[in-house]
């Protein structure tokens, strides 16, 4: 991960994450059933994927799908699920003429075989896309992913290529999920809540955090804007000092 040693004034955060939340409360204002809040989430979803594209962001990861949301109703469940075959289905070919490069993080093999077979296609043929790096977070926790880097470098020290002293940050951090990507700078929450909810968790450890009372469904390019300008105004010092501070010292 590329961390540069700047404040973010004016600038464009590189890579974003974002909690989607509020889709169930959306559509209980509306007296309509808690999947429709969820479609109208996906709508915000296409508008966040178009904005970040335009406006040159490198990297956007969503939050679609927690390793805790299996603990929701049943229903619920199987008409996310549906709902994520059937925009992936539906938006892949636009996806990849935009020039999306799409991959998914998490505990996929919990997923339907069909489910699968739709994520590996759509990494498959976007997989050289040279424009926004789109990652949907899919049975994903953060909890999960320190533990699955944990696993790997363990396997390594069990097979004999790897002595536990060599284990450091950086060996460390290339296990885990979004490795290869920009950190994140910018990390967004919808509706209200004020916690990270074992989303990114390692990858978070410097990121600029902003919420938002706006619920999901209603997050739209002006709700964007109004998270990319307050990030703009933070001076970021990731455990040192500003810029400006250097230059007085
Ligand atoms: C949280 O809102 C949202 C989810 C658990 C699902 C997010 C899914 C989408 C935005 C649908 C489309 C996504 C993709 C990637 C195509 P909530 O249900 O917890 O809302 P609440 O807190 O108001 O109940």
């Amino acid at each position: 991960m590329d961390r540069t040693l700047t404040s973010a004034a004016g600038a464009l955060p590189r890579h974003i994450a974002i909690i989607m939340d509020g889709n169930g409360r959306w559509a209980q204002r509306r007296h309509l059933p808690r999947i429709a809040g969820h479609r109208a989430g996906t709508q915000s979803v296409k508008s966040a994927v178009r904005n970040c594209a335009e406006k040159g962001v490198d990297a956007l990861t969503l939050f679609a799908f927690s390793s805790e949301n299996w603990s929701r109703p049943a229903q619920e469940v199987t008409q996310l699920m549906e709902l994520f075959l059937s925009a992936l289905q539906n938006e892949i070919q636009e996806l990849h003429q935009s020039h999306v490069r799409l991959e998914f993080i998490g505990a996929r093999d919990a997923f339907s075989e069909k489910l699968q077979q739709q994520m590996r296609e759509a990494e498959q043929l976007t997989a050289a896309n040279p424009g926004l790096h789109l990652n949907i977070a899919a049975n994903y926790g953060g909890q999960w992913d320190i533990l699955q880097a944990a696993q790997q470098l363990a396997l390594r020290v069990e097979q004999g290529t790897l002595r536990a002293s060599q284990i450091d940050r950086a060996l460390l951090e290339s296990c885990l999920c979004l490795s290869a990507l920009p950190a994140v700078d910018l990390f967004i929450r919808t509706g209200g809540e004020q916690r990270i909810s074992n989303f990114l968790l390692w990858q978070i450890a410097y990121t600029e955090l902003y919420f938002t009372e706006t619920l999901w469904p209603d997050f739209d390019a002006s709700a964007l804007q109004a998270a990319l300008d307050a990030y703009a105004t933070r001076q970021r010092r990731f455990g040192g000092l500003t810029v400006a501070h250097q230059a007085q010292a």
